[in-house]
């Protein structure tokens, strides 16, 4: 750690810090271009869709709530740990509705967005010696999270499909054979992050299984659900029969991701040991009386409802300009929902030539690599459409396709 000059003295925390953050490595975040002209980096939701007007009525009409500014409701310190009855009922009733089969408010717990969710589920679930099973390309800070625990992350092979339940087999017996304990399968099953796949119900269902005979956890990461159709799959939660599915969602990729209200949905008893290692007094109460009464007044199913077609018009305009403008260097997968499209590109081209490029066009885009700890992923870009406006997506994409082609003509010159 470098002290800041002339100040002789300055205290160096780098000997005194614990093991875990010794261990550990700041946040990555890639390099952008100077100036962004095409901002297709951030998976970000369109801020038009942001329910301002409403969020201004429910925080004044909630402020004025008995208790709204205080920790919790007289005696409700169980509140304090699983977060506000009164949003903890309005969800199991959302997610009840949703998915057909009662969710007991008591299997909710809700958490500072659903990342913190899935950084309290490995803490209360993981530790060295386990083996945690993820799509080859997935959520980083999920990676991250699981192996700040001591865990060991394996990657599983992924298509269009999800993830695909033969190589499971196959890693979780190579795990087993390297004395790991098979324990985790981490997916993110519907407009998975960042390939835009869905997981068919046959994989579902097989993995449902394949949890059963190995006595795993299945955590599914359902931000993108709500993004399109591929809705109608069941969630694993909602197949799941014996209690070993754990549910991460929030309202940021629906709502707005400042509102940092996430949870996690199980079984009361396979939620509990959460607040065995949750070290917090909870997430803002006047917050989660807002997302009660928003949930409570019915406005979340018409919201999506809007959202669904707003990201579906902006694919079909990403779609389109693909194919006019980059191909045959990029070839992708149509994503039936969400915001992301995962870009193979090809190997003919000179892709750090490409990047180098894109940054001097202003494109900002995320590369492949940034999803994986797996050293065997061919180069991929990972493009975000969600916050961008149709004509700024062709016009983008149109930019990119240009710097292909320049890149191409340099190297052949
Ligand atoms: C797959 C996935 N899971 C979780 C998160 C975190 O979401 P939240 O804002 O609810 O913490 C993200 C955010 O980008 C994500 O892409």
């Amino acid at each position: 750690m470098t002290k800041q000059a002339g100040n002789v003295g300055a205290f160096d925390p780098s000997e005194l810090v614990s093991a875990a953050a010794k261990a550990g490595d700041p946040p990555y975040f890639h390099r952008q271009p100077p100036t962004v002209t095409f901002d297709f980096d951030q998976g970000l939701p369109d801020a038009a869709t942001y329910p301002a007007d409403l969020l201004v009525r429910l925080a004044a009409e909630t402020v004025m709530e008995p208790y709204a500014l205080e920790y919790s409701s007289r005696g409700e310190y169980m509140d304090l740990s699983y977060g506000n009855r009164g949003l903890r009922e309005e969800l199991a009733a959302y997610l009840s509705r949703r998915d057909g089969r009662p969710q007991d408010p008591d299997g909710i717990m809700i958490v500072h967005g659903s990342a913190h969710g899935l950084s309290l589920l490995a803490k209360a679930y993981l530790e060295a010696g386990d083996a945690v099973f993820v799509e080859a390309a997935t959520f980083p800070f999920g990676i991250r999270y699981f192996e700040a625990t001591g865990a060991t992350v394996i990657p599983v092979a992924l298509d269009s499909d999800g993830m695909q339940m033969d190589d499971l087999r196959k890693c979780i017996l190579m795990a087993r054979e390297e004395g790991l304990r098979p324990k985790l399968v981490y997916v993110i099953a519907t407009h998975q992050l960042p390939t835009g796949a869905v997981l068919s119900l046959a994989r579902r269902k097989e993995l449902l299984a394949m949890a059963e005979e190995f006595d795993l956890i299945v955590h599914e990461d359902n931000v993108y659900r709500e993004h399109g159709p591929g809705h109608e799959i069941p969630t694993l939660l909602s197949m799941d029969k014996s209690g070993r599915v754990f549910q991460t969602d929030s309202f940021a990729k629906t709502v707005a991701p400042a509102m940092r209200i996430g949870w996690v949905a199980g079984t009361p008893e396979a939620i509990m040991p959460l607040s065995k290692v949750r070290q917090d007094l909870g997430a803002s109460m006047w917050l989660q009386r807002i997302m009660a009464k928003y949930l409570a007044e019915g406005h979340h199913e018409q919201h999506i409802s809007e959202l669904r077609a707003i990201y579906a018009e902006k694919r079909k305009a990403a779609n389109q300009a693909l194919r006019d403008y980059c191909s045959p260097e990029i070839t992708f997968d149509e994503p039936v929902g969400g915001w992301y499209y995962w870009l193979k590109l090809s190997e003919d081209v000179d892709w750090p030539e490409v990047q180098a490029e894109c940054m001097r066009r202003g494109i900002a885009m995320r590369p492949g690599e940034m999803f994986s700890n797996d050293p065997d992923q061919k180069p991929h870009m990972r493009l975000a459409v969600g916050h961008v406006e149709p004509e700024v997506i062709v016009e983008g994409i149109r930019t990119l396709g240009e710097a292909i082609r320049q890149v191409g003509s340099r190297s052949r010159a």
